[in-house]
């Protein structure tokens, strides 16, 4: 006889999702954590109004090995069903931008919100658990440095390695390894990307400047902000291309989304002959920016004096300008961990390990990353709420 139907270890957004479902289903549901409280990326996201989801939300903004295996889940249960519960709770939310739902008041709603969901539904929830062992027999038992659990059904449900000050930990990676799982080599996603040498030269005293663009990795490509740091580019648009960067690949920016820049420059060419270059480009660009490039690319003279062959080159370069990353801000940094659990291992519909009966794998451990804007969370959500109703 176990103590427990179902023990989740991970008390952040996947595992309290898991357990609340589980908890309705009326399984008696144990959730370890080891921190000394629940939820608490939930706290620090999108600047402490969590943006808990996306209207947008599809299975093509995410990234996995296996393009198709979030579909199920994400079908099973929507970001309208999250608003729904949200709505429930009486918690007040706008959309910002692109879909993304924050709260009006505070991420600490939410976290409020999972924690009564779990109340009611009877979940056993232990704060400052630390996971010390798994062993597994008939079922699971879990070994903290406070007692032992045993269930039928154990779910790994503790995150990714990003923040790790946060007590990030790859212990959902090392058990799934444990257990014949194989593992899709993890890396830092939605991350600043550093630079060196000249085109570090060049962005560093820009640190701070922020501006419109669209940034190309591969096929993908995202028109948002982007901003100038002192290690590099960070802002919306680059955090969405990192997550599909790879060593040795170039970004490309698009400084001028949906501009001409040739007839821009040719046409302030003619009709301010006498001013200086940069003044004429800091109508198209912030103006740190505009006389750095301008001191890089053209001579130092009235454009009236410059030749359409160096505008044109400069042209190209605001709507195309090649990139090469040496690298990442790392895990310090990253807002997810891309790579996990690999999908393979699993069953689509209930998040259960195909050769480990009762062990489940759910949130941000899984090869399964969203885009910016509310996707992670959506897919912590969805893969909980799918492994809640079966385990
Ligand atoms: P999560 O990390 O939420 O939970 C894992 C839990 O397991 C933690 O409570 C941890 O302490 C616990 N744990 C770890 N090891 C353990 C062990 N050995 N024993 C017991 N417990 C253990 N996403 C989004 O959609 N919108 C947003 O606004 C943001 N904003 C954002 C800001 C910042 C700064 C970061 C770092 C991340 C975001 N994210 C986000 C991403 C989002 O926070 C993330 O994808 C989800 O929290 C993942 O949910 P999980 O439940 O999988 O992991």
């Amino acid at each position: 006889m176990h103590d427990f139907d179902v023990v989740v270890i991970g008390a952040g957004a996947a595992g309290m999702m898991c357990a609340l479902r589980a908890g309705q289903r009326g399984r008696r549901v144990l959730l370890l954590e080891h921190g000394d409280a629940p939820g608490r990326k939930i706290l620090i996201s999108g600047g402490g109004r969590c943006n808990f989801t996306n209207l947008g939300c599809v299975p093509e903004r995410f990234l996995s090995r296996n393009p198709h295996f979030a579909r199920s889940a994400l079908a099973r249960y929507t970001q309208h069903d999250f608003i729904g519960l949200v709505r429930k709770h009486r918690i007040a939310f706008h959309e910002k931008t692109l879909g993304q739902l924050f709260c009006d008041g505070s991420a600490r709603e939410i976290v409020a919100m999972l924690l009564a969901e779990c109340l009611a539904a009877g979940v056993d929830l232990r704060l400052d658990h630390r996971v010390a062992d798994i062993a597994h027999g008939t079922g699971f038992t879990v070994t903290t440095q406070r007692g032992a659990f045993a269930a039928p059904s154990l779910v790994l449900a503790t995150g990714g390695l990003s923040i790790p000050k946060m007590g990030a930990t790859g212990v959902a990676l090392d058990v799934a390894r444990r257990f014949g799982l194989a593992v899709v080599e993890p890396r830092p996603a939605l991350v600043p990307l550093t630079f060196g040498g000249e085109a570090l030269a060049l962005m560093r005293p820009l640190a701070g400047v922020a501006l419109d663009s669209i940034a190309r990795c591969g096929r993908a490509a995202f028109r948002e902000a982007m901003l100038f740091t002192h290690r590099g580019l960070s802002g919306p648009a680059i955090l969405q291309a990192s997550s599909y960067w790879q060593a040795g690949e170039p970004v490309t920016l698009d400084l001028l989304p949906e501009r001409d820049g040739a007839a821009l420059l040719l046409e302030g060419k003619r009709a301010r002959p006498k001013a200086q270059p940069q003044t004429v480009l800091a109508d198209l660009l912030p103006a740190r920016l505009a006389q750095s490039l301008a001191a890089l690319h053209l001579p130092a003279r009235v454009i009236g004096e410059i030749g359409d062959k160096d505008l044109l080159r400069l042209a190209a370069l605001l709507k195309a300008w090649r990139l090469l990353p040496d690298g990442t801000e790392g895990y310090a940094k990253a807002e997810v961990m891309a790579g996990g659990v690999d999908t393979a291992a699993l069953d689509q519909r209930t998040m259960m390990a195909k050769a480990v009966p009762g062990l489940f794998v759910i949130g941000e451990a899984v090869d399964v990353t969203g885009w910016l804007g509310g996707y992670n969370f959506q897919w912590a959500w969805s893969s909980g709420w799918a492994a809640g109703e079966s385990a």
